[in-house]
């Protein structure tokens, strides 16, 4: 380990966050109902001009009324480039009280857009008496924010977590993609001819680079990385397919745009019970190793060393967080 160690992410449970617009409030109460973890209450880009200040309105109800139960809450603002940015801010964290938990920056571009909404979170939590402390996620979804991304994530103590928007992200770089999270018939490789002459097709994930890249940058500063929408929610294979890519690769948790990819997040985010077997047994095993004075053992055929107690601890303490949370 380097002499700088990170601190450990906030223990949150942030498998699945599911989207309501804040201009429906009806939906508030079947979100709550849901199994998602998170409930993100939307003002930015799913509320229409005219309709921002009735979706705050809305929002501050819910937060004093709605029984949102152990789910954690989070409303996503508008952009520092808007002008509803601040007014989001201020009423709603004048207005809904201690229920919620979570503010969420979109198309966050430097470090000093988190700064910002910081300091105007800390003064009305300051002036208003507020006893618990509401944290912020941010969404990168821009060039400049991935270029930005190791500053941007070092910005603030309130910073809990990163998430990658592939919409925005696709149109600032220019892309030439219009599917939100999903695969594209020309981001393929082809294999080299076999004997035969044949060659494959193979699909490849354009949204490899930035997710791996947003992974690497949340876990250095010891916040979740969280994958962003998969907008074709018919297409639950295809969600799953992402999901399971991404928490591969080190993601906790995927956003849900409609209640049914909630379930699908849920799962693929709790370690599957083969996984969660075997590196119960790695500890074991290396627990019996190190009695023996053995740094590197044998389990069923693979080498396995002090690195494995790290991966495994990693999948143990996740799945412990989990069963804490949900009781079950
Ligand atoms: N939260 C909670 N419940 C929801 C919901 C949501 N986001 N979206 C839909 N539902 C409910 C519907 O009310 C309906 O309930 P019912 O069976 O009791 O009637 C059920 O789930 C099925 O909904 P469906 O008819 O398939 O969807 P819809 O046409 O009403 O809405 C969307 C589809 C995509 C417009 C809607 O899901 C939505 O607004 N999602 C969030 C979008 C968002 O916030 N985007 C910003 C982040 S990318
Ligand atoms: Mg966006």
């Amino acid at each position: 380990m380097s002499f700088t160690t990170v601190e450990r992410p906030s223990a949150r449970l942030n498998r699945s966050q599911l989207f309501v617009p804040g201009v429906r409030p009806p939906l508030f109460e079947k979100a709550a109902a849901s199994e998602a973890d998170v409930i993100c209450l939307d003002l930015e880009d799913a509320v229409a001009p005219a309709d921002k200040p009735q979706a705050r309105t809305n929002i501050i109800a819910a937060l004093k009324t709605t029984n949102f139960g152990r789910k954690s809450i989070s409303v996503r603002i508008n952009g520092l480039d808007t002008h509803w940015c601040y007014r989001d801010v201020v009423d709603i964290m004048e207005q809904a009280g201690e229920r919620l938990d979570l503010i969420m920056i979109p198309k966050v571009g430097v470090a000093a857009d988190v700064y910002a909404i910081d300091m105007l979170i800390t003064q009305i939590e300051t002036a208003i008496g507020r006893k618990k402390p509401v944290k912020l996620e941010v969404i990168i979804e821009s060039v400049l924010g991935l270029n930005n991304i190791d500053a941007i994530a070092g910005a603030s103590k309130r910073l809990e977590s990163l998430h990658f928007g592939s919409a925005d992200f696709a149109a600032s770089a220019r892309m030439r993609t219009t599917n939100i999270g999903g695969s594209n018939a020309d981001y393929v490789m082809l294999t080299d001819k076999d004997s035969n002459g044949r060659r494959e097709t193979h699909w490849a994930d354009l949204w490899h680079y930035p997710i791996a890249r947003m992974v690497h940058a949340a876990r250095a500063h010891g916040l979740r990385p969280i994958d962003g929408p998969f907008g074709d929610y018919s297409d639950a294979d295809g969600y799953n397919t992402q999901a399971r890519r991404t928490a591969v690769l080190g993601c906790e948790g995927k956003w849900a745009i409609h209640p049914s990819q909630v379930a699908l997040a849920n799962a693929v985010y709790t370690p599957p019970l083969a996984e969660v077997k075997r590196a119960q047994e790695i500890l074991v095993a290396m627990k019996d190793g190190a009695a023996k004075g053995m740094g590197a053992v044998a389990l069923n055929g693979r080498l396995i060393d002090l690195a494995s107690i790290r991966q495994a601890e990693v999948i143990v303490q996740q799945m412990q967080m989990i069963r804490d949370q949900t009781g079950s």
